[in-house]
């Protein structure tokens, strides 16, 4: 038999791992098993080297695992054990077949809905943490109703809108909490039982309940305007750089409008991270499917522009040095697709450094966090002309010019002094974040290319 108080997640990733930790912590009153398939993964879970960075997330787990809070490999007991069931598997683009490059790869979250359906005892809520395309909720309900136990299960949307590097103090302020459900008396009921475990720490006014398909369609459409936020000021950064106006006093002076507000207005080699993309090609991918092509036309530009930012970059070096970089030296501060990190996954640096490798650069990677994911990265590529590196300062050795890639705050700090000494001249700095001092760069000899702004340059 289940216990009300027991909840499982299965799926002990970036959402699964933090998000399970918060409500073990907050919630002392509940057993919380969080499950994977991946047993090295697991292993790290229970290890003193978690397997994601994330400030803050050793101590939330240190505090519960062990008490409340347990993390296996067992998905079928748990299963068994649990009465909310939260799935939190990864639901990649989907790279093969019809909406290939598109739409989700849903194989994985339906392996787990057939889980539950097969081991189930007793019956379950479970609830939808991935994040899914609308209606998903439809097909998971239809698989987990063809049992012929008779068992009743509850599907319910509560997507994540945490963002890495602060998972910690995003889950335990959450601007609000998304729960979708039936609107059914036992839908009520199951929401109310969601409800009950969130409001142990939220607020109920944060506490946002709608129709399942609200839940599911929000949180595409979240990341698709935050994501377009992005788009919209780097496309108006490369409007810059033809007409001498600053993309930093045009944020500046656009967020100061409380209309538009003052967050993701920050220019920069483009966005990364596993969700932006996936979630808004799926988006498209869903808009085209409902006949809506003008809708999935202008949502993919948002991609586009994204891709173009990107690539634009890249032109931007090649174009300033000379031309080539055919043996030259490139020093990459910083990998991972946003500061505070570990998580490369697709990282606007992959796409510079696979570019500029064709240009057959010799490229020198340096980032507090993600070298061993850099490298994975980087392993189709020519080792002979990479090299980890496990300093910045022996990153910019010898280098022609510097990419700032990742807005890790201790790039800020280095001596640029001495980093120029150590370079090749002329020295170049592009500035991918527009994080850096760059009149004193400038003053000190660098030849330094910021993202929208005029170049200070020594060689015009
Ligand atoms: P992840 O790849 O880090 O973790 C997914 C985990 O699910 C993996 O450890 C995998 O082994 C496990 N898994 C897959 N199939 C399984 C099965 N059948 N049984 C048990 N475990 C299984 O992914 P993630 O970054 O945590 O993302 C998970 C979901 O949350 C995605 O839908 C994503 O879009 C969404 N999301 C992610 C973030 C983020 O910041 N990463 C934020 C909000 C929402
Ligand atoms: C994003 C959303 O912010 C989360 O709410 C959501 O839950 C998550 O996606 C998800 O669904 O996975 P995340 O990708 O972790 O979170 O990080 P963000 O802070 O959103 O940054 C995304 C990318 O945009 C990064 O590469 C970042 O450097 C870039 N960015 C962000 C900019 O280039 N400029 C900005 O002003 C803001």
């Amino acid at each position: 038999m289940s216990n009300k108080k027991t909840i499982l997640c299965i799926g002990a990733g970036y959402v699964g791992g933090p998000t399970m930790a918060m409500i073990a912590k907050k919630c002392p009153d509940y057993k919380v098993i969080v499950a994977d398939i991946n047993p090295q993964r697991i292993a790290e879970w229970n290890s003193d080297d978690l397997p994601i960075f994330e400030p803050g997330l050793d101590e939330v787990v240190k505090a519960a695992r062990g008490k409340n809070l347990f993390f296996t490999t067992d998905v079928t007991s748990s299963i068994k054990e649990a009465y909310i069931i939260f799935v939190s598997v990864n639901t990649p683009t989907k790279m093969f077949g019809h909406g290939r490059g598109k739409a989700s790869n849903l194989q994985y979250w339906e392996k787990t809905a057939r889980s539950i359906l097969t081991y189930s005892e007793d019956d379950k809520i479970v609830v939808e943490k991935s994040t899914l395309p609308v209606r998903a909720a439809d097909a998971m309900g239809k698989i987990l109703h063809s049992n012929t136990k008779g068992l009743r299960f509850e599907v319910l949307s509560n997507p994540e809108f945490l963002a890495e590097g602060t998972a910690i103090s995003d889950l335990e302020k959450p601007d609000r909490v998304l729960i979708g459900g039936m609107e059914t008396p036992s839908g009520k009921a199951a929401v109310q039982a969601l409800v009950d475990v969130y409001a142990h720490w939220v607020s109920k006014e944060n506490i946002i309940t709608t129709n399942l398909w609200s839940s599911e369609l929000s949180k595409l459409v979240a990341n698709a305007m935050l994501a377009q936020r992005v788009s919209s000021i780097n496309s108006i950064s490369a409007f810059c750089e033809k007409t001498h106006a600053n993309i930093t006093e045009v944020s500046r002076a656009i967020r100061s409008d409380s209309r538009i507000g003052s967050k993701f207005l920050n220019a920069s080699v483009g966005f990364g991270g596993s969700c932006f993309k996936k979630d808004i090609l799926n988006l498209v991918y869903l808009c085209e499917h409902y006949n809506l092509p003008e809708v999935a036309e202008y949502w993919e530009q948002v991609v586009k522009m994204n891709d173009y930012q990107q690539n634009r970059f890249v032109m931007r070096v090649l174009e300033n040095m000379f031309n080539t970089v055919a043996d030259k030296k490139i020093a990459i501060f910083g990998f991972a697709f946003k500061a505070d990190t570990g998580d490369t996954r697709e990282s606007p640096a992959i796409y510079v450094s696979k570019m500029l490798h064709e240009e057959k650069a010799r490229l020198a990677i340096y980032d507090p966090k993600a070298m061993k994911e850099a490298k994975h990265d980087l392993a189709d590529l020519d080792q002979s002309l990479i090299e980890y590196c496990n300093c910045p300062y022996e990153a910019a050795k010898d280098a022609h010019a510097i990419l700032i890639l990742t807005e890790w705050k201790e790039f800020k700090s280095y001596d640029y002094a001495k980093i120029l000494g150590l370079m090749t001249k002329p020295a170049f700095i592009f500035d991918g974040r527009n994080i850096l001092d760059h009149e004193a760069l400038f003053e000190m000899g660098f030849n330094v290319f910021p993202i929208g702004k005029t170049p200070l340059s020594h060689l015009t």
